[in-house]
């Protein structure tokens, strides 16, 4: 096919089509799901589920029905569909997800492992990768990562740091990556993807942020420009598609169809949302038509936003320039900004942000704020949080430095969470037996020197901080200890107790 005609190709959405075909019919409804559809309004009207904020979802809301393909099995619309968003993105074949990049990144880890198997992961990866060892019996081996001390924040690893990983550990299967982690910070995949190859091994790449890479190029590189066998995008996040929906994608000879489509008939459901999948049909044809445009405007606006306050006293915000120099690239549509000099942390602030100017930011940390943009934003968006952000500065530089003498209490947090992700823990047992073990709740500050039953992980942002498996250090404890006491959310820790292996 040629390029013009693979071009008006993605204009199409068979699925869309297939699903708008079948609710026209307005069939009686004698199958699954059991809110059929909505359309029986006597009753349905009393349960509310008539609200029009449900009825459109509920129409769509089938299952597979003749006409509608068969997720597990695809050879009709889903199929079609699919071969579309590969040839979109650039991989070999695509798999259409609804239970998250998380089940993605599951289904990859199973497709290369087995009991036993060693998988380099770098030490900041998504809980996520670790659920996948669990579940295959795989030992993780880390590789480390630089961290910017100023922002507190992962950056990624080095070639170097990989290639010594890959010396100590010839029996490793494959490595697995984040481009770009939660900050927007991607590494050198270009360079990363080509050891890991020399090597002889299988690149998975969590792009569970990096969906909208291919598409823009002044974006970092997605791990699917060079050459990675397997790629999660997760499209929720920076795609314009329904939350849970992802692609996992597979190129070249290393992985095979089969794996990857033998292990998702493991662990994803059995009775796939058309309303997810059509709306990755949409969020593909409009990605693969509109995304340079759409994303040109955004990426210029958070540059000169980026700019211009890094101008303004007070304020600190992350940019390319700043991670180029350690060999890393920064996605300006993650924006990462820091009012910490002036005394002010992430949560507080966040907290301003919400209260006084009406903005929700994605996420924060004891020192950043990290708004999300994406190619549906507008430039005003931008400006206003950037806006905001200088009126917060301006407001309360003055009174903070002299305001908040508890504030010193925190600094050892900050300077601990670099410490942290330096220092890597012994794993003394695979993640997969410790879960399985008997397990014993203690304190954190009595859980120095045990190992842990469980992954404890801040939560946003999901990458692991303790693994199962992994001895808990005096410097973890501490870490969590006092994070927890600045508003951090742990996944892993319950009224102040770890779960250990007895
Ligand atoms: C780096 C990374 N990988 C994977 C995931 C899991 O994605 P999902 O929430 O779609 O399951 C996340 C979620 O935040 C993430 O940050």
């Amino acid at each position: 096919m040629n390029t013009c005609s693979r071009d008006r190709e993605q204009y199409a959405t068979p699925l869309v089509n297939a699903l708008k075909e079948y609710v026209d019919k307005k069939r009686k409804r004698l199958h699954f799901p059991g809110h059929k559809g909505g359309m029986n309004p006597v009753i349905a009207d009393g349960l509310g589920l008539t609200d029009p904020l449900i009825t459109r979802c509920l129409l769509g809301d089938v299952t597979e029905l003749p006409g509608l393909d068969d997720l597990h099995a695809p050879q009709g619309a889903i199929y079609e569909a699919q071969r579309l968003a590969a040839s979109a993105f650039g991989a070999d074949t695509t798999f259409f997800v609804v239970n998250g990049s998380t089940c993605s990144i599951h289904s990859g880890v199973l497709a290369i492992s087995k009991p036993g198997d060693k998988i380099a992961v770098s030490r900041d990866v998504h809980k996520a990768v670790i659920g996948g060892l669990i579940l295959t019996g795989a030992y993780p081996v880390y590789v480390d990562v630089e961290v910017d001390k100023v922002f507190q924040i992962p950056l990624g690893p080095t070639p170097d740091t990989l290639r010594r990983v890959l010396d100590e550990h010839p029996d490793v299967q494959g490595v697995v990556l984040t481009n770009p982690n939660y900050y927007g910070i991607s590494p050198p995949v270009d360079v990363l993807v080509a050891i890991v190859h020399d090597y002889d091994k299988i690149a998975l790449i969590d792009e569970a942020h990096g969906a909208h890479l291919p598409f823009h190029k002044e974006l970092p590189l997605s791990g699917l420009e060079v050459g990675a066998d397997i790629v999660v995008s997760g499209a929720h996040k920076t795609l314009p598609a329904m939350t849970q929906t992802s692609l996992l994608h597979i190129k070249g000879s290393r992985v095979q169809d089969e794996d990857i489509s033998r292990a998702l008939t493991i662990i994803e459901t059995t009775s796939p949302s058309y309303v997810l999948m059509a709306s990755l049909d949409i969020a593909r044809k409009l990605v693969a038509t509109q995304g340079r445009k759409l994303l040109d405007p955004i990426i210029k606006a958070a540059l000169g936003a980026q700019q211009k306050l890094n101008e303004t006293p007070g304020i600190r915000c992350l940019t390319n320039e700043r991670v180029a120099s350690k060999g890393f690239r920064h996605d300006p549509t993650k924006f990462v900004a820091s009012l910490d000099s002036i005394n002010l942390t992430g949560f507080e602030v966040a907290d301003m942000l919400r209260r006084r100017h009406n903005i929700e930011v994605e996420f924060q940390d004891m020192v950043n704020i990290i708004a999300v943009l994406t190619m549906i934003d507008m430039e005003q968006d931008v400006l206003d949080l950037a806006r905001a952000l200088v009126k917060i500065a301006e407001d309360d530089s003055l009174g903070r430095r002299k305001a908040i003498p508890e504030r010193s209490d925190m600094e050892p947090v900050l300077a601990d969470l670099g410490r942290v992700f330096e220092d890597i823990p012994k794993q003394e047992m695979t993640p997969r037996e410790a879960v399985f073990s008997k397990g014993k709740w203690v304190e954190i500050g009595k859980a120095q020197g045990r190992i842990s039953a469980d992954t404890i992980v801040p939560y946003p942002p999901g990458v692991i901080l303790v693994c199962p498996g992994q001895e808990i250090t005096f410097a973890l404890t501490d870490f969590i200890c006092l994070a927890t006491s600045c508003g951090v959310r742990f996944h892993g820790v319950k009224d102040n107790r770890v779960l250990v292996v007895a």
